[in-house]
This record gives structure tokens, C-alpha cells and sequence, in this order.
């Protein structure tokens, strides 16, 4: 393999999100169906990594490392615990990780919304409600003062993997296997595409860079899928992609491709379903990804904000990463404007439904202590970042 170079000032860095790291985030819509008598969680975040507290450790291991950026996200239900109701000390909580971000030489990238809902929102409309617009753009304008220092600002993390949830939820009640993340609702995706446009609205030029973050994928036809490929890369990306003209940039998390035949979306043979959630181990899938976005969105800025593995085997989480950079480096080289890499994650973390068994962190992370052991991928990903390139 001939080594890969990045671009000059390219970013590296690691990612988190609030409600995986931070505990304790009893108010948001996420505590409330983990708690939920027949709730589908693996388990509760309870004090997740305790990160609210240990932040400034976390940006130590980052900076530690040599990476030059960390991504975090912003706690809606600690910033407005109740509708109209602005928590001075929790915008001074993260006003003071931006900052401890500049002061370790590492650039913020800031998520505004990422999956989670302040219970207040979630019960009264959510996301699809009348309201949500004018809340977002209410909400967006009460974290100005804590952006002003951010290098890129991202508003709503994977809004098609966000309106592809209905349809799995649909599916699961009538028994159906989930393959993969299927085609989004449309009336959602609609619906979120607007939370974004109205976000940024507030954000042009009050901060740096801003725009959303989506799922990418690299689609592959087998025989006689190559229209249904289409269609479903279309609804699932192209239409994101198509609504994100214009921004500062786009964000891309890239984790596996989707192979369709004439009738859908096709399962992995189970011996590369080496991920969590049953996606196929293929790294070459982040420069696939990447270099569609750049021919859709030409001349648009493009940042992967997230991209890694869910496995014991931090070998594998160096490898995997390796040949995904690899392929990233040749989407550069083929023309597409990329500004960084941040590696999801970099702590061991809550996974969502599947809770704390699937391992995407750089960073181990006790379960008891809350103590952090790095891994080998961390310094690794660390020598990539002072390199700006794979040896
Ligand atoms: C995307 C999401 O943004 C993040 O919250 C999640 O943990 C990772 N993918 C891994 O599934």
C-alpha cells in the first residue's frame, strides 16, 4: 500500500455524544423509554461515563493523543430543563468545554441535537410537531454564546437514520426482520429537514461553519438491483445531501454499505456481520460514501464526523481504520474537498438500545471506577494525526 497523505490543517479527531457520555440526563425523552415498563433498552445510561463531570479528562486523553479536534454534543434538556426556562450554569458547563477545547489546541465541533429531547418537547409534538421549528430556532439562539468559539457546528445528528426509525418500529410490530437501516419516512425526513433549515437560519454568520450531520452509506447493486439501489440511495441520502446545498459544510458517519437486489435491501452474509447491529464489516465503505457526497454537493465542504467499529478486538479497530482512511484518502485524491476525520468514539460508551455492550471507544472505560484505559487505537489514531497520514 503506498502511504496516504491528507490535506494540510485536515482535522483529527475523536467524538462523543451527551446522553452516551455525560449520566444522569433524567430529563430528556431517551431516560424516560429506557425506564419504561417494557422498555426495548438493553439497559438504562444511569451515570453513562460520567462525563459531566470528567470532561476535562476526556480532553486530556484527546489532546493527550495528538488529535486537533473533539466532537461533543450539547444536552438540550439541561440547557432548556423547561420550555422557555434557559439554565444559565448548564450553558456555562459547556461554554467551558469549548473553551477547554481551545485551551488544549483542539477544535470544537458541536452537535446541537443529537437524537435526544427535552421531555417537554417529546410530549407535547416532538420533532413532527407544529411547534418545533420556532423551539429549535429558540433553542439554537440561546446556545449562540457557547458556539461562538466552535469550529464547525452541526445541528441535527443523522436526521435519515432518525426518520428511518418509524419504519423499523413499524416493522418490528408486524414481525418483520430489520436488514439494515430501511428507506426513511418521508413526512419526518421532511420534518427534520426543516428543524435543520431553521437552525441554520439562526446560525449563519453568527458562527464559523454549520450544517447537519448524516448517515452515508456505500450503496452496491447485486444483479437486477441497480433501480432499486437508486431509489433507495435517493431517499435515504441523496435528498439530505440535496437540502444541505448551500451550507458551510456537511457532516458524514459512515459505518457500512447497503447492498440491494430487484426486491430490497439485502442481509449480510452473517460471517461479515462483524459490527454491532449486524452491519457488514466494510471500511472501504467511508471513501465510497465520501466521494458520492462530493459529487452531489460540489464545491461543499465535507467533514467525516463519525466513523468506526463496534468490537473487542482493538487490533481489528486499528485495521478497520486503517483500510477506512485508506479509502478516504483516495476519495481526496479523486477530488473531494474533506476537512477532517473524527473517530466515533472515543470513549467505550452507551449504545443506544443496545446499551453498553457494543465497544467503540479509543478509550476504555470502567464500568465501576468510571477510570479510563486507553488502547492501542488510540495512539495510533494519535501518530495517523501527527503524520497526517498513514505510514
Ligand atoms: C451514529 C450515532 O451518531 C452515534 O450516536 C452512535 O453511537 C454511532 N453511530 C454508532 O452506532
Amino acid at each position: 500500500m503506498t502511504a496516504a497523505q491528507f490535506p494540510e490543517g485536515f482535522l483529527w479527531g475523536a467524538a462523543t455524544a451527551a446522553h452516551q457520555v455525560e449520566g444522569g440526563n433524567v430529563n430528556n425523552d431517551h431516560w424516560e423509554m429506557e425506564h419504561a415498563e417494557h422498555s426495548p433498552f438493553a439497559e438504562p445510561s444511569g451515570d453513562a461515563c460520567d462525563s459531566f463531570h470528567r470532561w476535562p479528562e476526556d480532553l486530556d486523553l484527546v489532546a493527550g493523543a495528538g488529535l486537533s479536534a473533539y466532537r461533543f454534543s450539547l444536552e438540550w434538556s439541561r440547557i432548556e430543563p423547561e420550555e422557555g426556562e434557559v439554565s444559565r450554569a448548564a450553558l456555562d458547563h459547556y461554554r467551558r468545554i469549548v473553551d477547554g477545547c481551545r485551551d488544549r489546541g483542539l477544535a470544537p465541533v458541536v452537535t446541537l441535537v443529537h437524537f435526544t429531547q427535552p421531555r417537554w418537547l417529546s410530549h407535547d409534538g416532538g420533532w413532527t410537531g407544529p411547534k418545533a421549528g420556532d423551539r429549535i430556532a429558540r433553542y439554537t439562539e440561546a446556545v449562540l454564546p457557547v458556539l461562538a468559539d466552535a469550529e464547525y457546528v452541526c445541528t441535527v445528528n443523522e436526521p435519515n437514520l432518525v426518520a428511518a426509525q418509524p419504519v423499523m418500529g413499524a416493522m418490528a410490530m408486524r414481525g418483520e426482520p430489520i436488514r439494515g437501516l430501511p428507506r426513511p419516512d418521508q413526512e419526518v425526513a421532511e420534518a427534520l429537514l426543516g428543524l435543520h433549515a431553521r437552525s441554520m437560519d439562526v446560525l449563519r454568520g453568527n458562527v464559523a461553519r454549520a450544517g447537519m450531520t448524516l448517515v452515508g452509506r456505500e450503496h452496491l447493486a447485486e444483479p437486477g438491483g441497480e433501480e432499486r439501489m437508486r431509489a433507495e440511495r435517493a431517499a435515504f441520502e441523496d435528498q439530505f445531501l440535496e437540502a444541505a446545498r448551500g451550507d458551510d459544510f456537511v457532516g458524514l458517519q459512515v459505518y457500512t454499505c447497503a447492498r440491494f437486489d430487484a426486491d430490497g435491501l439485502v442481509a449480510p452474509a452473517p460471517e461479515l456481520q462483524t459490527l454491532a447491529h449486524g452491519m457488514e464489516r466494510r471500511p472501504e465503505a467511508l471513501g465510497a460514501a465520501v466521494a458520492r457526497a462530493a459529487e452531489v454537493l460540489p464545491g461543499t465542504p465535507l467533514l467525516v464526523t463519525e466513523n468506526g467499529i463496534a468490537t473487542a478486538d482493538d487490533t481489528d479497530r486499528i485495521a478497520f481504520t486503517r483500510d477506512a482512511l485508506a479509502s478516504l484518502a483516495a476519495a481526496v485524491d479523486g477530488g473531494a474537498d474533506v476537512r477532517g476525520y473524527v473517530h466515533w468514539s472515543l470513549l467505550d460508551n452507551f449504545e443506544w438500545m443496545l446499551g453498553y455492550r457494543p465497544t467503540f471507544g479509543l478509550v476504555a472505560v470502567d464500568r465501576q471506577t468510571f477510570a479510563r484505559t486507553p488502547k492501542p487505537s488510540l495512539a495510533w489514531l494519535g501518530d495517523v494525526a501527527r503524520r497526517n497520514g498513514l505510514a
